[in-house]
């Protein structure tokens, strides 16, 4: 489904869940009025300038393993950027996908558990933006202004897709261990000093369950949900 504006793909991709939609049906906007991004915060864009879409998704995974889908769309992303743009991609814990250590592409999953789990994955990607509001100026960048090579909104969407299905299907055929792999290969936080809310410690690994191994002076931390507020070169 595309709309040109709505306040959020999220909320949208929710509604036609809860009415039945299938699983891998995609909602898709120019512009969100109000575009949500993890932890309460809001999502920027400029109109036609982003990539903006949720995908409704009815996994079969247990609850406790539903965390592994963000890595998947993290994954998914970062692939899919480079390779219709040759920039070099790399990941933050969990999903924040990074060029130059600024973020061009975010991805927030959501999910209402009621008969079955219903999951909505919300992927936002700088294209074109050649500036942002102050407040994210030193923080976020864009395909555009990463000097990445020109690449239309829907090749780009459609690489995402495509991707994403590929992540997916392999995490239901063959567990997480192909995904850990790659996540860690794309990984900018490994080896990095970190601060996680109360946990602070050197990212040594991602564990075989999906979560991020601090190193700290009395042993190792995992740590499975949370935000990266500080990371320094080790
Ligand atoms: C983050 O904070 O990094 C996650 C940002 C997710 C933004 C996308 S844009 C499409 C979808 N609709 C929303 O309202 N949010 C997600």
């Amino acid at each position: 489904m595309r709309v040109a504006t709505v306040d959020s793909t999220q909320r949208v991709a929710f509604e036609l869940a809860e009415g039945g939609a299938a699983d891998g049906t995609v909602v898709i906007a120019d512009t969100q009025t109000a575009g949500r991004g993890r932890r309460g915060r809001t999502w920027h864009d400029a109109p036609g300038d982003s990539v903006l879409m949720s995908v409704i998704l009815r996994p079969r995974l247990r609850v406790a393993d539903l965390s592994k889908l963000s890595l998947a769309a993290a994954v998914a992303v970062a692939e899919a950027i480079a390779a219709t743009t040759e920039l070099d991609v790399r990941l933050k814990w969990p999903n924040d996908v990074l060029v130059s250590g600024r973020k061009l592409a975010g991805i927030l999953l959501e999910s209402r558990i009621e008969r079955e789990p219903i999951v909505v994955a919300g992927i936002g990607i700088n294209l074109r933006q050649r500036t942002f509001p102050l407040a994210l100026a030193d923080a976020a960048t864009s395909i555009d202004l990463e000097g990445g090579r020109a690449v239309e909104r829907e090749a780009l969407l459609e690489a995402v897709l495509d991707a994403f299905d590929h992540w997916r299907a392999l995490l239901g055929r063959a567990g997480f261990a192909p995904l850990r792999e790659r996540w860690l290969a794309l990984a900018d936080t490994i080896g990095r000093v970190v601060t996680v809310g109360e946990h602070a410690g050197v990212a040594v690994d991602l564990s075989t369950d999906g979560a991020l191994v601090l190193r700290q002076e009395i042993g190792l931390q995992h740590v499975f949900a949370g935000e990266i507020t500080d990371a320094r070169r080790g």
